[in-house]
């Protein structure tokens, strides 16, 4: 489809402040384990779920084989309770001898075969969250360089168990501590979502230098009213938050937990919509091996994962709020595209919303939409009024294309409007699919 070519070309770069080790110019897309598989380390009598090496092994050959990585999903992300209870007699981490027989090495050199990356968690307090060792401020050094011999990408650092002070040393010192191991290494800080998220106790500009991405807030639990309080948290403080965000430095709102039990389809595919135009970090916390096609469809849709990936990194925001409870988000997207959703939190039936392009700030034009969903297209004049049919707790969203500025002409070819524009500005084809 030409909206693909569209959607691909040029690649703009933009100045940015962010952590200079060159990862994460989009946000990072993959799977990690907390929100579905939790601290099951039953292997003995739950062997398919627990958190040992066969889990990840697992979804690296669902990822590997179902299309997720050629998406862009390759991140496959340990979280907690991987370790041993103590660490080796040179004070290093190490794994769980009896879940990770084969060691967490092994394992990476299992996902970079398969063109996969692998993640791991650790704690800058005493203990993680779970109740393993934690990293503490002597150990950073040494467990940056352990990540950095086990060929880890990727490094999720939590908050339990430590304070304020340990955090204000503690992160930025790892952020040097994996620079110093010449690994590129993507780091991930829970330390706002320890300190309220907000400033001025949250230094957004400082984060932005020393993670690629960060938790703002609390965690994503398997349930509706989980999605609603965090993208009403997200999109409160968005003033905050849209500036912090850009190539290599991501707001976090925690996992798509599209495929698991909380959601309808439809919530399904706000969390989906919403995540994109928050420029968020695609990490699906589910079981790949038994996810029902609808869900899997949500989540490899290709224009919502475009839409998340453009090459501006610019995070969007809501720009309405009406009395109906429809609700209306915009992000600006490369090659003056921008993507709209309307969401429902009505509990009634679908709502006919009315509105047009040029109530939602669009300038003059005829512009190209895309319905990410439905994949069906049409062209709008910015003053024409439409009305879309939003579900209850559902959205609809579009990719609008750049409008046609010049030279505005529609084709018939045996009678028939093809309906393609020639813009002379970039002497380009601009199809519009009628
Ligand atoms: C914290 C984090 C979660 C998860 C758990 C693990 O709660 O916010 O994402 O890593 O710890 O114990």
């Amino acid at each position: 489809m030409h909206l693909t070519v569209l959607l691909f070309v040029s690649a703009l770069s933009v100045a940015t402040f962010a952590l200079d080790n060159g990862l994460m110019r989009t946000p990072p897309m993959g799977w990690l384990a907390w929100e579905r598989f939790r601290c099951d380390i039953d292997c003995e009598n739950d062997p398919k779920n627990c958190i040992g090496e066969n889990l990840f092994i697992d979804m690296a050959d669902r990822l590997a084989e179902d299309g997720w990585r050629e998406l862009g999903y390759v991140y496959v992300n340990i979280d907690d309770c991987w370790s041993s209870m103590q660490r080796d007699k040179d004070g290093r981490l190490q794994a769980d001898p009896k879940r990770f027989p084969g060691g967490i090495h092994k394992l990476a050199r299992y996902m970079h075969d398969r063109g996969l990356k692998l993640g791991i968690y650790g704690d800058m307090g005493t203990h993680t969250c779970g109740g393993y060792p934690g990293t503490t401020l002597d150990k950073i050094e040494t467990d940056a360089q352990t990540f950095a011999d086990w060929e880890i990408d990727m490094f999720k650092f939590d908050g339990c168990y430590s304070n304020a002070s340990v955090q204000e040393e503690g992160y930025p010192r790892m952020s040097k501590a994996l620079n110093a191991t010449g690994r590129p290494i993507g780091y991930s800080c829970s330390w706002p979502a320890y300190q309220g998220g907000l400033p001025p106790k949250v230094n957004y500009t400082q984060l932005g230098e020393i993670c690629n991405l960060w938790r703002n807030y609390g965690d994503i639990q398997d349930s509706w009213s989980s999605v609603l309080s965090i993208t009403d948290w997200f999109f409160e403080n968005q003033d905050v938050l849209i500036p912090a965000a850009g190539p290599g430095r991501w707001n976090d709102p925690d996992m798509l937990v599209v495929g698991d039990f909380g959601l309808s389809m439809e919530q399904s595919r706000t969390q989906m919509a919403l995540w994109a135009i928050m420029a968020a970090p695609l990490f699906m916390s589910n079981d790949l091996r038994t996810i029902s096609s609808e869900a899997r469809n949500i989540l490899q849709n290709k224009m919502a994962i475009s839409i998340n990936q453009d090459v501006l990194g610019i995070q969007g925001r809501r720009i309405l709020k009406e009395k109906s409870g429809i609700q209306v988000f915009w992000r600006p997207l490369a090659n003056d595209a921008s993507a709209l959703v309307f969401f429902s939190r009505r509990t009634d039936m679908p709502y006919r919303y009315q509105t047009s392009l040029s109530k939602l700030n669009y300038t003059t034009g005829n512009y190209k939409i895309y319905d990410v969903f439905t994949e069906k297209t049409m062209v709008l004049k910015d003053s024409t009024d439409f009305v879309v049919s939003v579900n209850p707790t559902g959205v609809v969203m579009w990719y609008v294309g750049a409008p046609a500025k010049r030279n505005f002409r529609q084709f018939y070819r045996g009678g028939r409007l093809q309906g393609s524009a020639y813009d002379d500005e970039d002497n380009t084809i601009k199809e519009f699919f009628l």
